[in-house]
């Protein structure tokens, strides 16, 4: 028989993985599926909660400089006219009169006729991003408003309420996570353009003047959370925005981008924004949105850089540049996702050899102490060989083994997803143990007794 070679990735497998493995599946798909819209399953859920927290950690809770907010979805509609949004949020677009379907006329280059079948175009037209939507439960009564296509405005319209309770001074950024929407005309690749995705923002406040400084600041330091991850720097680069592609609202972008197998394709956009914002939402609302600098005695509107960057997004390329198809020293092929430890679901996987109802007990004893720490499975079906690959396959980075030998000599074995090395630890200082490789550290094989083993 001959054996299954390693291939490159293709969008199709990780789709298939995605599914077949429980990260991501398609919404309402008993109903046929909605178009460009997502769920995250059992292992996507905690995946995507690990990048939020990942992210959180780096730009909230180790840095003096920046706090967090959690605004509403949906706010008064008058923001998003002060915003620019209402009028300027949208992207040209035409129809195929042959076949029907839609075409953003600003990725089409030179082409003037239908990709699909030829067909002729219609004239091109400004198609409006925004989601719009009802508030009040009598129609005709009730407010239209809009369901936030950026996040960034709810910590706009908050900027005062976070300068005064937190008594922060320049420069300072407030962050945020959370669900923004967009009517995009050509939705795809799975969840890379989808019209229902997450964001995580950050608006960060400068005196005007050190605005380019902090800028590079916050391209550099959110390069590197990407290759702190684990993305290989290889498939990340830095592409500038030409002044005809810039957002309404900035006077310069860089993309961090990632290799996704379609090609190159935005993460993350960090913009300048100067004080567009701050200015708009002073002037519709007719409220301060200036700051008092008492080192310099000044009065100024903040210029604002945004590094904002997509959940589903980062949460797609932390799998794509995770996946691997690898010949075990069988010659196997093997499906592993390198997942960063912080990045994982399922951080340990249980298994004991067998349903023994000798080794039961202990499986589930030290499965009850790791779980208290951390997401841990328990799996006991099927050979371990199989169980191994399943982990791997879904990106778990160690399993624990418990045999017979167990019983007698309180020990256990350790397995490493990447180097698929196996080493005996004694039960009571594997909470220490696994401990310093899930923060981290490199795998490296330590004597039973030395300083290493702290106890659970
Ligand atoms: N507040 C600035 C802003 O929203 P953007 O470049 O339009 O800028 C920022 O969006 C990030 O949000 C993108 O880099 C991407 O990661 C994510 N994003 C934008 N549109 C998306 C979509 N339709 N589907 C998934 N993610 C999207």
């Amino acid at each position: 028989m001959t054996k299954a070679m390693p291939e490159k990735l293709t969008m199709e497998k990780l789709v298939s993985l995605c599914k077949r493995r429980g990260f991501i599946f398609q919404s309402s798909e008993i109903y046929g599926g909605l178009a460009s819209c997502w769920d995250y399953g059992p292992l996507g859920v905690e995946l995507k909660n690990n990048v939020k927290a990942a992210w959180w950690q780096s730009v909230v809770r180790q840095r003096d400089d920046t706090v967090g907010i959690d605004a509403s979805i949906l706010m008064h509609p008058r923001v998003w006219e002060a915003s620019g949004h209402v009028a300027g949020f949208s992207d040209p677009f035409s129809t195929c009169l042959a076949c029907g379907r839609n075409w953003r006329m600003d990725q089409m280059g030179e082409t003037v006729r239908c990709p699909e079948c030829g067909g002729e175009l219609s004239e091109p037209a400004p198609a409006s991003l925004m989601l719009e939507t009802f508030l009040g439960p009598v129609r005709a009564t009730s407010q239209i408003t809009y369901l936030r296509p950026e996040t960034a405005q709810g910590i706009f319209v908050n900027f005062q309420n976070v300068l005064n309770s937190t008594r922060k001074k320049l420069p300072f950024g407030i962050a945020q996570i959370g669900k923004a929407f967009r009517n995009e005309i050509t939705p795809g690749n799975f969840t890379f353009r989808t019209r229902e995705f997450e964001q995580m923002e950050i608006e960060y406040f400068v005196k005007p003047g050190t605005d380019e400084q902090w800028f590079n600041h916050w391209v550099t330091e959110r390069f590197n959370w990407y290759i702190n991850l684990g993305i290989r720097e290889e498939n990340l680069h830095l592409r500038e925005h030409s002044k005809d592609e810039l957002a309404h609202y900035a006077r310069s972008c860089t993309d961090i981008e990632y290799l996704f197998p379609f090609g190159w394709s935005e993460l993350e956009g960090v913009a300048n924004r100067t004080d567009f914002d701050l200015r708009q939402h002073a002037n519709h609302s007719g409220e301060n949105m200036s700051y008092f600098d008492d080192q310099s005695q000044e009065r100024y509107t903040p210029y604002v850089i945004e590094p904002s960057a997509g959940v589903d997004r980062s949460a797609l390329a932390f799998l794509a540049d995770a996946y691997a198809e690898e010949l075990d020293d069988k010659g196997d092929l093997r499906v592993v996702l390198h997942l960063h430890p912080a990045l994982a679901p399922i951080k340990v996987a249980m298994l004991p050899l067998s349903r023994s109802e000798k080794l039961v007990p202990l499986a589930k004893e030290v499965y009850e102490n790791l779980r208290r720490h951390w997401m841990v499975q328990y799996d006991d079906a099927q050979s371990i060989g199989r169980r191994y690959r399943r982990q791997d396959e879904i990106g778990t980075p160690f399993c624990v083994t418990v045999d017979f030998q167990s019983l007698e000599d309180n020990q256990v074995t350790i397995r490493d997803r990447d180097s698929m090395r196996q080493m005996r630890v004694p039960i009571a200082g594997l909470g220490a143990c696994l401990a310093a490789k899930l923060g981290g550290e490199p795998f490296e094989v330590l004597p039973p007794g030395g300083a290493y083993w702290l106890g659970f």
